[in-house]
């Protein structure tokens, strides 16, 4: 089984997992939902990027969905409270698909800005009760006998639990322009996301794009050094990401020929650590890899780089790399330059470039 954020193609799988639970009076909705209304719902209620919906899926059938949104979506109050709702097809209940469904929205639910998640469900849904506790859940309140279904009367219940929120106070000190860099990707990276490694070397970098978008994600990492992508593809089989992730022999400013549309695409500019540092990014294909990113990064997508320079990789591609950064097109793009001006001996530089909104 595999869980991965849901799809327009999903909704007929949705539709009917629903109903099915309409029909067992799992909720109080009483009557079945046509998929046209579904694909309303899934439009306008849970935008991929903010209150997502995703499927469980074996054998390339969905066999559940899981979905979290706002409680209350229109009072700003509950803005980190989600409220999640999950549904298994009948054949496969009582295997774990429900709790491996909600364990995955727990997991990502701060990355949503969530910072409690509540589920509400019928009283006689005992199933889901032992689920919930189970996975942490607490019984946080009651309303008696409010549903009544043609007569048959009873209770709403209301559990949940904290999620901790994974934002953390940033001090400059302490940090460098990698861990910038990797404090904005955990902040970004979501569950699904399909992300780039422009630049994989000893796979450090792909690893941990692999860890935030999960196994429902895909990562493409690309290096021109065999050792790299040999250290990367040995890195990657270590850690238990090696099915997730496609490590490519070739030069980055060639990633469109591979990728169609990414969340993010990262570079980690410079050479090869313990390697041959005669070997080392370029100032014209690292641009041109840029413009290659920048066109295939989505609406809520971003570029990451850390600029190494001074040393044995000289000058000349990070100088080459802020003249173009500059000239950037500021209606589309925004690039947030952060270098640490103060500290001796050329320390890297972090730049980001985001899409504009809107
Ligand atoms: C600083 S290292 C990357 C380190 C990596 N992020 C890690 O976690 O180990 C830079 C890498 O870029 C690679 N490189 C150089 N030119 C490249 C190109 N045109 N396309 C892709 N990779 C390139 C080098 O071979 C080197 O392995």
């Amino acid at each position: 089984m595999r869980i991965r954020p849901a799809e327009e193609k999903d909704l007929e799988a949705i539709t009917a997992i629903y109903n099915q639970g309409v029909e067992e009076r799992w909720n109080a909705q009483m009557n079945p939902v046509s998929m046209k209304e579904r694909a309303k719902w899934m439009k306008k209620e849970h935008p991929a990027d903010k209150f997502p919906i995703f499927v469980a899926e074996s054998d390339g059938s969905v066999i559940g969905w899981a979905s979290i949104n706002q409680y209350h979506s229109n009072k700003k109050g509950f803005r980190s409270t989600g409220e999640v709702s999950y549904y298994v097809h009948k054949d496969v209940r009582r295997r774990g698909v429900g709790e491996a469904l909600l364990r995955y929205l727990l997991e990502c639910a701060p990355s949503y800005g969530f910072h409690h998640v509540i589920a509400v469900l019928l009283s006689h849904n005992l199933a889901s009760v032992g689920m919930l506790e189970k996975c942490g859940f607490k019984h946080w309140g009651t309303m008696p006998d409010v549903v009544d279904m043609s007569g048959y009367i009873c209770s709403h219940l209301y559990y949940g639990i904290e999620v901790p929120l994974k934002r953390q106070s940033v001090s400059y000190s302490e940090q460098n322009a990698l861990k910038l860099a990797h404090a904005y990707w955990k902040e970004h990276i979501r569950p699904g996301d399909v992300c780039v490694d422009a630049t994989a070397g000893r796979g450090k970098d792909t690893a941990l794009l692999c860890e935030l978008a999960g196994p429902a994600g895909q990562i493409y990492a690309f290096d021109v050094q065999p050792e790299a992508v040999k250290s990367t593809q040995a890195l990657l089989e270590r850690e238990g990401y090696a099915d997730q992730a496609q490590v490519i022999l070739d030069s980055h400013e060639n990633m469109t020929q591979y990728v169609g549309s990414a969340k993010c695409v990262i570079f980690n500019f410079g050479y090869l650590p313990g390697g041959n540092h005669a070997v080392f990014t370029k100032k014209e294909s690292s641009i041109a890899a840029i413009e290659a990113a920048l066109s295939i990064i989505t609406e809520d997508g971003f570029v990451s780089l850390c600029i190494y320079y001074g040393g044995d990789s000289g000058f000349e591609e990070k100088d080459a790399l802020m003249e173009y950064l500059r000239g950037v097109d500021s209606k589309r793009y925004t690039v947030m330059v952060q270098d640490f001006f103060n500290r001796p001996n050329c320390p890297p530089i972090f730049v980001l470039i985001e899409k504009n909104k809107g």
